[in-house]
């Protein structure tokens, strides 16, 4: 088989890992032969591709990013997107597609199976907010990025006693900030789960302060305010109707500037959470990931996402995937707020 593989939406850490798994496996097990379509849906959509060969995975098992290049385009907006899509792949002598992405990346991977195009889906984001999969890799790597930078926020914070909001990415899951939080021992976490009353928060901060202990505030992006609206920089939508979601964060540190008295500061942490090299952990994952959805592919299994449940690696049907948001359960956050204010 000739096997078109893709990464499509935001990027994170062990996207290489996967593809490198794909190719190593197809080409030494399987005989398979391999393109590497650019960008995301943008390659196959454009004829956009390039050699995928065993001399092309070389050594990228710890590089961040991908080395197939990545974007947010959506075929399904594009006239004659799905028509244009079957032509390249015909074209290009391509019998099959790998596509590694996120809810919009295998969103479209489901529709495009179900018109005839064969595809085996592989989960990543940094979101974790997935269904159907218990962890996607990439978040590993994004929490420990988030905890360390609040390990460091947490001794300066208390040189200058001041609080330090820090705003985390997670779009409208809060398991980027649950995580890093409880990890880093975050005085309050506010996630997009559950309306915060900002003068709650004032009050965890206030008896922090009571302690001589500087606050640690984390706060998701899509997290917001009781009767609040949600706080953007931006309005603009991108090909898949999602907001571009940021600002809650200066927005927070200065009501708490207002309500206590006390100087409050944001790190928005942004992009870093993406970049650099995948830990052990997302690593393992995004390998193992990979060579199940090259097996999938082998065998002619299409329309399958390739997931983790437990610690076994499975197949699901890739509209489970995305058919419902996997956000934080309530009983989670409840077992954060023990910490809260103390
Ligand atoms: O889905 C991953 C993610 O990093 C979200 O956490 C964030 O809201 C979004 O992508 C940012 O996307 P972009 O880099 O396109 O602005």
């Amino acid at each position: 088989m000739r096997i078109g593989v893709l990464t499509g939406g935001g990027d994170c850490p062990g996207l290489n890992a996967v593809i490198r798994a794909v190719v190593r496996k197809g080409v030494a097990t399987y005989g398979h032969e391999f393109v590497g379509f650019q960008d995301g849906w943008k390659g196959p959509l454009e004829g956009l591709s390039k050699p995928l060969g065993i001399a092309e995975v070389r050594g990228i098992l710890p590089r961040g990013g991908t080395i197939l290049g990545s974007s947010r385009t959506n075929p399904f907006k594009i006239e004659n997107g799905v028509e244009r899509i079957k032509e390249n792949l015909a074209a290009q002598g391509v019998d099959a597609l790998i596509a590694i992405g996120g809810e919009d990346t295998l969103g479209v991977a489901t529709k495009l199976h179900e018109l005839g195009v064969n595809v085996v889906g592989v989960p990543k984001t940094i979101d974790n907010d997935l269904g159907a999969t218990d962890y996607t890799f990439g978040f590993d790597t994004a929490v420990n990025i988030a905890m360390e930078a609040i390990d460091r926020l947490h001794t300066t914070a208390e040189s200058h006693h001041r609080t330090l909001v820090v705003e985390v990415m997670g779009r409208h899951a809060g398991w980027i900030a649950l995580h890093a939080g409880l990890a880093g021992g975050a005085n309050v976490i506010l996630l997009p789960e559950r309306k915060f009353d900002v003068e709650q928060v004032a009050g965890y901060v206030e008896k922090r302060f009571q302690h001589q202990y500087a606050p640690i505030v984390v706060v998701a992006e899509g997290a917001q305010p009781l009767d609040g609206q949600m706080i953007l920089h931006n309005q603009e939508l991108d090909a898949f109707g999602h907001v571009r979601l940021g600002g809650i964060g200066q927005w927070l540190a200065e009501q708490l500037e207002a309500k206590t008295g006390k100087e409050a500061r944001t790190v928005v942490l942004g992009h870093i959470q993406r970049g650099g090299t995948p830990t052990a952990f997302d690593r393992v994952l995004a390998t193992r990931l990979g060579l199940q959805a090259i097996d999938a592919a082998h065998e002619g299994d299409w329309g399958k996402m390739v997931a983790m449940q437990s610690t076994d690696i499975v197949r699901v049907p890739l509209a489970d995937a995305t058919a419902e948001l996997k956000t934080v359960p309530l009983e989670r956050y409840e077992e954060a707020e023990v910490f809260f204010g103390s």
